[in-house]
């Protein structure tokens, strides 16, 4: 009887430990342990052997018992973590790979990204940036930025009034307008912050103008530097910066006496062409960028107006103690220039076929 057990347990160890997976130990288990198979049966007759065998055979049993249940348990635990290491390994997906095909991400708008670009200059030179309301009043729009009454911008045709009341007073300071410029955000400016101020303000502005070089809305950048010291040779170098970081480092400026109101003196600011050579393009002829005058004009610009800082003088603005420069670019101009684009209107039109192409 005894040498059974060993037997049994034997088989039942080697079925065990070659169980190559938690079916075929499940099998193992109760071909020995389960309720028809022998060991137990055996265990459950110990009863009726004759005494002086009672106690080895139970003893034997018993221990063949125990060393399966352990030899089962450990195998278990070994197929267990073997399965799982296997399905671990065989439904790993790598999100990180690409889907195929790749997804459309879409992009920024051509005006943000020449936006951002410009930003990037100035931010650069230790400008800060900052947004206004694109709803003004008559009085950031055109009065404290030193519009006479009669400027012709004040016109209804010029500029785009809010009617609340189906009436609109031109004159009236706090009549509501859609801004004609960000020039607005330079009395906001120094209202909110003493001098030294050093900042530039995009946004959008509005006129009533439409064809393939103006569209009802665009954008542009305004900039404003205040401090003490600061003279024309100052907005130059700046401008310089800029025009070298957008349009290339072989660039210059150059600065045409103007007019605007709010600065004084004023100026309209050119770049060297990047399109010719003095006016000739490459295949001999007229350059068509610039016109053959080898110069683009880019922005308008001056030194801030004394009368200007008037407005603003209860905020530390003294006249007599600060200067300033001011200027304000449109950024469909740099973007057209920089990208060679033919019409305005293809920034509004949103036509993926152009907006892909940048
Ligand atoms: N606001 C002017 C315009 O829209 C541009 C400008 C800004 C000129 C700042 C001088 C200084 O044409």
């Amino acid at each position: 009887m005894i040498d059974r057990i060993a037997q049994i347990r034997d088989r039942a160890e080697a079925q065990i430990s070659a169980a190559a997976d938690s079916g075929a130990l499940e099998a193992a288990r109760i071909e020995y342990l389960g309720r028809r198979a022998e060991l137990p049966n055996l265990l459950r007759h110990v009863a009726e052997l004759a005494p002086d065998q009672r106690a080895a055979v139970g003893k034997a049993a018993n221990e063949a018992r125990r060393a399966l249940e352990d030899a089962i348990a450990r195998k278990q635990a070994e197929l267990a973590a073997h399965e799982l290491e296997q399905r671990l390994a065989s439904d790993r997906v790598d999100v990180t790979l690409p889907a195929d095909p790749q997804p459309d991400l879409g992009r920024l708008h051509l005006l943000t990204q020449t936006r951002r670009e410009i930003e990037d200059v100035f931010v650069g030179l230790g400008f800060n940036v900052a947004e206004g309301p694109e709803v003004e009043t008559v009085y950031y729009n055109f009065d404290a930025l030193n519009h006479a009454p009669t400027h012709p911008s004040r016109l209804m045709s010029d500029t785009f009034y809010v009617k609340a009341d189906g009436t609109v007073d031109i004159f009236d300071p706090q009549t509501h307008l859609l801004r004609v410029h960000t020039s607005p955000m330079q009395i906001r400016a120094m209202e909110s912050q003493p001098p030294p101020i050093y900042i530039i303000l995009p946004g959008r502005v509005y006129r009533p103008d439409s064809d393939a070089t103006h569209t009802p809305q665009f954008h542009q950048i305004e900039g404003l530097a205040v401090d003490t010291d600061i003279t024309l040779a100052d907005l130059q170098g700046t401008l310089l910066t800029f025009a070298r970081a957008i349009f290339g480092e072989e660039r210059q400026v150059r600065l045409r006496p103007h007019f605007f109101p709010f600065t004084e003196p004023s100026v309209e600011v050119d770049v060297s062409c990047f399109n010719c050579t003095d006016g000739v393009a490459a295949d001999g002829r007229r350059c068509p960028l610039c016109k053959g005058t080898a110069w683009i004009e880019i922005l308008g610009a001056g030194m801030v107006d004394p009368n200007v800082f008037e407005y603003v003088r209860e905020h530390g603005y003294d006249p007599e103690q600060v200067q300033g420069f001011a200027f304000g670019m449109g950024i469909e101009r740099i973007a057209m220039l920089k990208h060679g684009i033919p019409d305005l209107r293809l920034f509004f039109d949103n036509d993926v076929r152009f907006l892909e192409q940048f």
